[in-house]
């Protein structure tokens, strides 16, 4: 049987300066094609809520929602460490909330751990939910959820009192005892002092080179999805033109009564 990653690969992994691949899946197929092929980390991600259900941003997604995709990515899964996120107000009010919520991550949809956006400020929440042995990604910088009050999806820490904040989150989110954090939409140099001052590993997603690892969405890697195309995405397939050639092929099979033969027929 094949042994799923936990926590503590992933810390030796930064002591062992082995570099953590991570990407998003929502569902059982996809989980199951980045498992095989060996990724580190499947972030459920709440970008669900963007490539998948079609909204503007991350903020409708519901916590039933995140559990529901969690089942499909962990059915689909053997060896990956499965990370879902703490979607928008399941963890903001109070740290009960926080702890049940997270809690129901695990329990109901078999996560290994949770991720939630924010740094100082969520440093007691953070604590609160590893005391009760839920391990937690913390994710500081460019965080989504925020999009109102940053007024958009805006590089963090261009300026130096912005920079010494992330830096000042970090270190609040490695004391209250995340295992791992996501530095999302920060200048390199900033990332590379971040990752220098944490004992625990930094993902980066639009974050330069010397993170300790790199998350991505899948559909944007895969130019599934043509919404919105960052700076820091590298698209390394286009199943879109694949996809859209099968189901144009078979519309006109359908039509011109190709399909289906006598192959596809039951005596
Ligand atoms: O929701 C998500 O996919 C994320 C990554 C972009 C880090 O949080």
């Amino acid at each position: 049987m094949t042994k799923r990653k936990t926590i503590l690969d992933i810390g030796l992994m930064k002591q062992k300066q082995d570099k953590i691949s991570v990407l998003t899946a929502y569902d059982y197929p996809f989980a199951q094609l980045m498992d095989n092929v060996g990724i580190d980390i499947i972030l459920v991600g709440d970008s669900v809520g963007s490539v998948f259900s079609g909204y503007d941003n991350t903020l409708p997604v519901t916590l039933d929602e995140m559990i529901y995709h969690t089942r499909a990515v962990v059915r689909g899964s053997r060896q990956a460490l499965i990370m879902t996120d703490m979607p928008f107000m399941s963890y903001q009010i109070d740290e009960r909330d926080a702890r049940l919520n997270a809690g129901r991550l695990i329990k109901e949809g078999g996560a290994q751990a949770v991720k939630l956006e924010g740094g100082e400020h969520m440093a007691t929440t953070i604590r609160a939910i590893v005391d009760i042995d839920i391990p937690v990604c913390g994710h500081i910088g460019l965080t989504p959820q925020s999009i109102h009050r940053m007024g958009g999806f805006k590089v963090q820490g261009r300026e130096d009192e912005q920079a010494r904040k992330i830096l000042a989150d970090a270190k609040a989110v490695e004391e209250a005892g995340a295992f791992a954090m996501v530095l999302e939409g920060v200048p390199r140099d900033l990332a590379k002092l971040v990752t220098d001052s944490v004992s625990i590993p930094t993902i980066g997603i639009g974050a330069g080179v010397d993170c300790d690892g790199q998350v991505l969405v899948i559909h944007d890697i895969l130019g599934l999805c043509d919404k919105y195309s960052p700076k820091f995405v590298k698209r390394y397939a286009d199943i879109s033109a694949t996809i859209s050639a099968g189901i144009e092929q078979y519309i006109k099979e359908v039509k011109d009564g190709d399909f289906p033969t006598a192959d596809h027929s039951f005596k």
